[in-house]
């Protein structure tokens, strides 16, 4: 049986420290120790600010944990895309940013001396069912006319894989992002940074100074305030009209050393596959010798957070494709998945948050590539604060409308509007003894939805199925053993309380 956990959480503990004990002032307040929180607090306390970073949960206790660590500047949307929403100007831009970030990340673990495995690889962008030559022929004029270092090739020269025809990406990257992010955590401890898990900030008011208080009744006074929570809760619409949470699977297999050659590798399919290998040993993976392993990550099979209720199908689907074209792909170790936010123009939201005075700051909008947009909102976060000014500063501002992007932005929240229908159907099953243990189903009492997880032992867990962002009601994923919302990405864990998302509260009790 693979296990359920990521790569990553298997061979690195989540970093915590002692929750925040009483009122706090600094110069800067970060929310979210994931690697957009933490490279924003890094990048400031290296340039004297004094900052305090808290965490609902613990350092990479989100989707960081959760990433397959692909470093890269082809945008996952594709260079043909973002030339149509953006523009050449645009388009060059992103492409220098997403260098730049990998650039960045290499320079923090020489500086730091990170033992995270970086590590410079090629990437090949191969056809996906149904594409033609031609697809690559367009993304490859648009790529470099974006100013990547990209060229095409017949096969990607690897062993173990047979591309077929590809663009090659040079110069991308990957490495081991929860001890990457670990790394960082103590070298901004070293700089005085301070790190608080376990404390959840439950609203921020801008204005001089920034206050950002806390589910324990904690305020944090500071001269601005980062909100780097993967998707902001302090917002209410207007970002969360302008993204929308997509969830995704990825399985690690056992693989020999250098079997398959290392290198980042996606296709052209909507959703697309992303594949790399991590070089390990048997003790990280649980084993009593340090021989190498190399584990083969494969993801893909994306769709919209709350709308599907096949995740084993998934799994299956994403396995036998993996082991068509990878015969080298040996025993399944890990099956995991995770939500990304995905923007209606393909680029995340960086910058100060429309909606509030001068000095609340916001992060989102990650899309498959927020390694690359964390980093990105550590540099011009930082920039921003420090009152420079950033290249960059339009292309990623949270409040551009971009007239390309309508079609999808009307696509998005239509479906959103489509969801509200589900306040008519009836329950997912009939009665309550229908759900198996260790698993959740949303049943229909006294006319109420109601979200019903029942644990291991029999023992029946009820919240109400109403979304408290905006009234969506919420589906079990098996996955992940949560309640996601299908209309702006909040999270619940098994028992209602909100992990991610705009959602202000836990699902409500229901006696
Ligand atoms: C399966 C999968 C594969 C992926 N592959 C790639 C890839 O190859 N390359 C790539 O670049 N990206 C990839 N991504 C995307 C990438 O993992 C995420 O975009 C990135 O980790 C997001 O980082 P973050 O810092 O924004 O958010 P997170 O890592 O989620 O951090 C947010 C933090 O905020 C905390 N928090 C939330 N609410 C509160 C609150 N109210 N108060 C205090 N703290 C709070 C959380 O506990 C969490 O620790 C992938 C994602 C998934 C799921
Ligand atoms: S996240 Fe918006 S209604 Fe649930």
């Amino acid at each position: 049986m693979p296990r359920s956990t990521s790569l990553w959480q298997q061979t690195t503990a989540l970093l915590t420290t002692s929750p925040l004990q009483k009122h706090s002032r600094a110069d800067v307040c970060v929310i979210g120790a994931g690697i957009a929180g933490l490279t924003t607090a890094y990048q400031l306390a290296r340039e004297g600010r004094s900052v305090v970073v808290i965490d609902a949960v613990a350092v990479g206790g989100g989707q960081t944990s959760l990433t397959t660590a692909h470093l890269s500047n082809e945008i996952d949307d594709s260079y043909e895309e973002i030339l149509r929403l953006h523009g050449p100007d645009g388009a060059r831009l992103a492409c220098d940013s997403h260098r730049a970030a990998i650039d960045r990340i290499e320079a923090i673990c020489g500086l730091e001396n990170l033992a995270c495995a970086f590590e410079r690889v090629d990437g090949y962008l191969f056809l996906g069912k149904g594409a033609k030559e031609k697809d690559l022929d367009r993304e490859l004029e648009a790529a470099r006319a974006a100013g990547a270092q990209v060229d095409k090739l017949q096969a990607a020269p690897v062993q173990g894989f047979s591309s077929g025809v590809c663009l090659r990406f040079r110069n991308q990257a990957q490495f081991h992002p929860m001890k990457y992010l670990q790394g960082m955590a103590k070298a901004f401890q070293r700089l005085g940074g301070q790190i608080y898990t376990g404390t959840k900030a439950i609203s921020v008011e801008s204005g001089q100074p920034a206050v950002v208080r806390t589910a324990d009744h904690i305020a944090i006074e500071a001269g601005a305030a980062v909100i780097a929570t993967n998707s902001p809760f302090n917002d209410l619409v207007t970002i969360h009209t302008k993204q929308a949470p997509y969830h995704t699977y990825a399985i690690g297999f056992r693989a020999a050393p250098d079997a398959i050659g290392h290198a980042l590798y996606w296709d052209t399919e909507d959703p697309y596959h992303y594949i790399r290998l991590q070089r390990t040993t048997n003790r990280e993976l649980g084993g009593d010798n340090d021989e190498a392993v190399d584990i083969l990550i494969v993801g893909g099979e994306d769709h919209k957070a709350g709308q599907a209720k096949d995740a084993d199908r998934r799994f299956e689907r994403l396995a036998a494709w993996t082991r068509e074209r990878f015969p080298a792909a040996r025993d399944e170790e890990f099956r995991w998945s995770g939500q990304v936010m995905e923007t209606v123009d393909g680029l995340g939201f960086i910058g100060r948050n429309p909606l509030d005075a001068g000095n609340v700051y916001i992060a989102t909008g990650d899309s498959g590539m927020g390694m690359t947009h964390g980093t990105i909102a550590g540099i011009l976060i930082t920039d921003l604060i420090m009152g420079r000014s950033n290249p960059w500063t339009d292309l990623y501002d949270p409040g551009r409308v971009r007239s390309g992007a309508a079609v999808e932005w009307v696509k998005e929240n239509l479906n959103v509007a489509l969801q509200y229908a589900s306040w008519l159907t009836p329950g997912e099953v009939s009665s309550i003894d229908q759900i198996a243990p260790n698993t959740g189903a949303v049943v229909v009492e006294h006319g109420r939805k109601v979200a019903v997880f029942k644990d291991e032992r029999g023992e029946v867990h009820k919240r109400s199925a109403v979304c408290p962002h905006l009234g969506c009601i919420v589906a079990w994923n098996p996955a992940a053993s949560s309640w996601d919302c299908p209309c702006h990405g909040s999270r619940f864990d098994k028992f209602g309380a909100v992990f991610n998302g705009p959602s202000p509260g836990d699902l409500e009790r229901v006696s």
